[in-house]
């Protein structure tokens, strides 16, 4: 552990924040947020994460003591203030950020630290906010890139992303960089869909986006789900986040603050207060 990278501050204890409330009543969406409940709740899960800590900048964790798990067929909503580690979480999922302690699994597997393309492989598609696709390359072009691993797969693959994104079909011979935003979130989440993942991880689709297009996206995100794919979504978005999803993350400061069914969120007058208030006000 003499790795400066690695290096842990010593502020993190690897509790979760409804931990450390103690002497106070937890409401169910806190209690469930404890490490004691997700280690009841995560076995078996698709994708599973404890105890994360990890970070960018040596000595300086993001994640302080994050526990995640998805289990199969779920599309699980994570919201949270800018800045509490949601992205950070995703990235460390794929493999993106070096985990300085805790694991993260895909069916029961280790697979922390292991790298990006490793996961593609195991079906583990992630689409990021920005950047996410090629704008000198056609609709077509991007969607060829998505399945590099498997060319022979390209028609059936193709067909099925036409069939969720029709635009994508209709305009496959355009250049990625003429659409606009919310088609080029379109093409992003098709490519990865190119590889057929059984997991989706999706950070903040519908940002940026129209009030029309973020409908659609969050309705698209729903059909993805209905034809088998797991899927984690990272959303600034929070209400219509956890009005689709199956379950929903609060983070806060790199910890779980709470977590229950999306409906039980959107309820909870201490989310509503902390979370939902601000972040309906900002949009
Ligand atoms: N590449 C990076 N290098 C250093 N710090 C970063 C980097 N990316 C994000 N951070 C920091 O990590 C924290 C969490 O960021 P992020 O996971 O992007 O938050 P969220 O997605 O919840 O808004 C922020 O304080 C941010 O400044
Ligand atoms: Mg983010």
């Amino acid at each position: 552990m003499s790795d400066p990278l690695f290096q842990v501050d010593e502020t993190d204890e690897g509790v979760t924040r409804a931990q450390t409330a103690t002497g106070t009543e937890l409401s169910p969406a806190e209690k469930a947020a404890t490490r004691e409940e997700h280690l009841k709740l995560a076995e078996g899960a698709l994708v599973r994460a404890d105890d994360l800590l990890a970070g960018y900048v040596p000595g300086v964790n993001i994640l302080r003591g994050c526990d995640f798990y998805l289990q199969d067929g779920e599309l699980v909503g994570i919201i949270g203030p800018n800045g509490a580690g949601k992205s950070t979480l995703l990235k460390t999922l794929f493999g993106l950020i070096p985990v300085r302690s805790g694991s993260v699994t895909l069916r029961g597997e280790d697979i922390t630290g292991a790298p990006a393309h490793r996961l593609v492989s195991m079906g583990v598609g992630y689409v990021p906010q920005n950047n996410n696709v090629f704008p000198s390359l056609t609709i077509e072009e991007n969607m060829q890139m998505g399945v590099y691993l498997r060319p022979k797969t390209f028609k059936e693959r193709f067909d099925y992303v036409i069939d969720l994104f029709p635009l994508l079909g209709e305009r496959r011979k355009g250049k990625a960089g003429a659409l606009s935003g919310g088609e080029r979130q379109m093409v992003a989440m098709g490519r990865a869909l190119m590889m057929d993942p059984s997991v989706l991880l999706l950070d903040e689709p519908s940002a940026g986006l129209s009030p029309a297009y973020q409908d659609e996206v969050f309705i698209r995100c729903r059909r993805i789900n209905a034809t088998g794919v797991s899927i984690i979504m990272v959303e600034q978005n929070a209400r219509r986040c956890l009005q689709i999803c199956d379950r929903g993350y609060v983070l806060d400061q790199g910890r779980n603050a709470y977590t229950d069914t999306g409906k039980a969120l959107m309820n909870d007058p201490k989310v509503i207060e902390l979370y939902l208030g601000t972040l309906a006000k900002a949009q």
